[in-house]
């Protein structure tokens, strides 16, 4: 049975463009069922739009409470069937019983090397200017699933990329997009093909070699 997916946005949209994309040539064992975003003009809704992809804008105004609001989030969710959630560039902290609703059904991508430069705060480009910032030499991005803490959740997949001296932060996150649209598919992928294993924080990838 193909895997329902359901992505959560708050921006541009473009790790979400690599999904669609993976779906759409086949990669991806899975249909996008619903994209959800927390702000109103995300790009990535106009993407999901182009490619006949339910796209629902959810206010996080109209409730009282953050755990209001993921309900509003699961109910969409679970009118469309989905079984695994991405978080592409999803801004917002998910409530305790969306993630034990969810639990090791949710992947989210980080642009840093987990565990360095991540948890609160660390978010869009500030990832990359504390990066730059400190120096590091490597950087890079993770998947990881998702657990109560922030960005604490067991590791997918994670590859690096060299920090030159030249980079800025905008450079910085061009180069670890590229690495992302790479990454997050895969893990997609893995998870709809039913590869991934998890062990207590450790994740074992069930592919022959
Ligand atoms: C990505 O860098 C992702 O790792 C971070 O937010 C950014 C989203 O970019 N969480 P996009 O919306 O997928 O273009």
């Amino acid at each position: 049975m193909s895997s329902k997916i359901g992505v959560l946005i708050s921006g541009s949209g473009s790790n979400l463009q690599a999904l669609i994309d993976n779906v759409e040539n086949g990669n991806i064992h899975g249909e996008i069922a619903v994209v959800i975003s927390n702000r109103e003009n995300a790009y990535g809704l106009e993407r999901a739009k182009k490619h006949n992809i339910d796209a629902v804008f959810i206010n996080q105004k109209h409730y009282d409470s953050l755990a209001k609001f993921n309900n509003a989030i699961l109910e969409e969710l679970k009118s469309h069937q989905v079984d695994l959630v991405v978080m592409a560039g999803y801004l917002k902290i998910l409530s305790n019983k969306f993630i034990e609703t969810y639990r090791n059904k949710i992947i989210n991508i980080h642009p840093s090397l987990i565990p360095s430069f991540c948890g609160k705060g660390y978010y869009g480009i500030k990832v990359h200017e504390a990066v730059i910032e400190y120096g590091v030499k490597l950087s890079g991005a993770t998947v990881h699933l998702v657990n109560e803490e922030a960005d604490n959740g067991p590791i997918i997949l994670q590859e690096a990329v060299e920090v030159e001296y030249k980079d800025t932060a905008e450079t910085l996150q061009q180069k670890v997009l590229k690495i992302e649209h790479k990454l997050l598919p895969l893990a997609v992928k893995y998870f709809c093909d039913g590869k991934i294993e998890v062990n207590d924080r450790k994740v074992k990838i069930n592919i022959k070699e």
